[in-house]
């Protein structure tokens, strides 16, 4: 059995409101202890008996950011997508072929390349939980192998083999979804199924066949909704129990209503509202409502290409109407619910011990230093990681 002491912890988010203060459950001066990668006990006392001790004077533990959205198996770049979108272009669904053509493309080697760079990336910025979709290959053989190197890095794997209908079947779309139905979700080892429901992409009942198909197969439901216009997904969502419904940036009072209502998280994605089209006060909308809100990275070469959840949680306090103290709790908890996961998100005796230990005295420095990667360190199961491994 190892043991290792968080000490003198300036500020610890524990998002446990039973025993801190606010909505995030912060403890000054706190310590927290962790037993074979999970957390032993928090108090405010001397630890003793440790193996190892790390003094956490003048900083901020907090759970490690769970990013319950990201399409990271791609290859190439959009740069000048994004830089036709300052010159006034809108962003569509269209993009995607053009990402498509790279990925088809590109050998194994230098999709999962790509992926441990990103991960790498999002790990030095304090994630310990990553989501990862397909859904850039939309052939059986491309979907399969885009699942098989995510599953390499992440339990919490997606195919979206439903991104958009591909080139070679824009004349007979009903051929591509009955080629996701009966072959590859069928071959599909991903624990998460996933649908852009939205223009251009797939309509409600191309959607609803899917997902179903998913279902029957095991796979747990979630969706891409309204992230274009506003349409039938959510209701999709709620009424197939998915877990999260992503995006939602078009949707309608009725929509929030109802997510607000359910089980399913809103997902919300700030770095997509910052690179494409800006819903403002979005989160407000959501969080009024009484829905239980995510924030995610999107990350992606089209909408979003970062990985970085401070970013995101800076995005959502300055430019979606969060405050601090939401944008935090969307960034650990509101992704661990969006993932069905229990085990993260918290910091509380018995879960995970995956932390994110800051170089500021306050969380609220993730906001108000934005563009600075403050991740002093990350920890996954209470070991220190630099690479990103399972
Ligand atoms: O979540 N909306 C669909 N998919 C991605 C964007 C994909 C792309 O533009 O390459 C998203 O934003
Ligand atoms: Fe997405």
């Amino acid at each position: 059995m190892s043991s290792i002491a968080f000490t003198n912890i300036a500020t610890l988010v524990t998002n446990d409101v039973s025993s801190g203060d606010g909505v995030l459950g912060v403890l000054r001066d706190a310590t927290l202890v962790v037993e074979d990668g999970l957390i032993a006990s928090i108090t405010q006392g001397e630890p003793s008996g440790v193996d190892s001790v790390i003094d956490c004077a003048g900083k901020t533990l907090l759970p490690g950011f769970v990013d319950s959205h990201s399409h990271l198996i791609f290859a190439g770049d959009r740069a000048e997508e994004f830089s036709a979108r300052s010159r006034g272009q809108k962003y569509t669904a269209g993009g995607i072929a053009s990402t498509v053509d790279a990925t088809r493309a590109a050998s194994d080697s230098v999709l999962a390349h790509n992926a441990q760079r990103l991960l790498d990336e999002a790990l030095a910025s304090g994630t310990t939980t990553i989501e990862i979709k397909s859904g850039y290959g939309l052939t059986a053989a491309d979907e399969s192998r885009s699942i098989e190197i995510a599953r390499s890095f992440t339990d919490e794997t997606t195919l979206l083999a439903a991104h958009v209908i591909p080139q070679e079947f824009k004349a007979e779309p009903h051929a591509y979804v009955d080629l996701i139905i009966n072959s590859i979700i069928p071959q599909s080892s991903a624990k998460w199924i996933d649908v852009f429901c939205d223009q251009g992409a797939f309509t409600p009942e191309q959607t609803e066949a899917i997902l179903r198909a998913g279902i029957s197969r095991g796979m747990l439901p979630r969706i891409h909704a309204n992230q274009l216009s506003a349409g039938k997904g959510v209701e999709i969502a709620v009424a197939l129990g998915a877990a999260s419904a992503d995006h939602l940036s078009k949707s309608t009072a009725a929509d929030i209503e109802l997510l607000a209502s359910s089980e399913t998280v809103a997902t919300l994605l700030p770095g997509a509202e910052f690179s494409t089209h800006l819903e403002s006060n979005l989160g407000r909308k959501f969080l009024d409502a009484g829905a239980t809100v995510a924030i995610a990275s999107d990350c992606n070469p089209g909408s979003s290409y970062t990985t970085s959840m401070p970013f995101c949680i800076a995005a959502a306090v300055s430019l979606l109407g969060f405050t601090v103290e939401e944008a935090v709790r969307a960034a650990t908890f509101g992704g661990a619910k969006a993932l069905l996961r229990e085990d993260i998100g918290t910091l509380a005796v018995g879960k995970k011990a995956d932390l994110v230990l800051l170089n500021a005295p306050s969380y609220i420095h993730l906001a108000y230093r934005p563009g600075v990667n403050l991740v002093h360190s990350t920890y996954k199961s209470g070991r220190a990681v630099t690479s990103w491994q399972k």
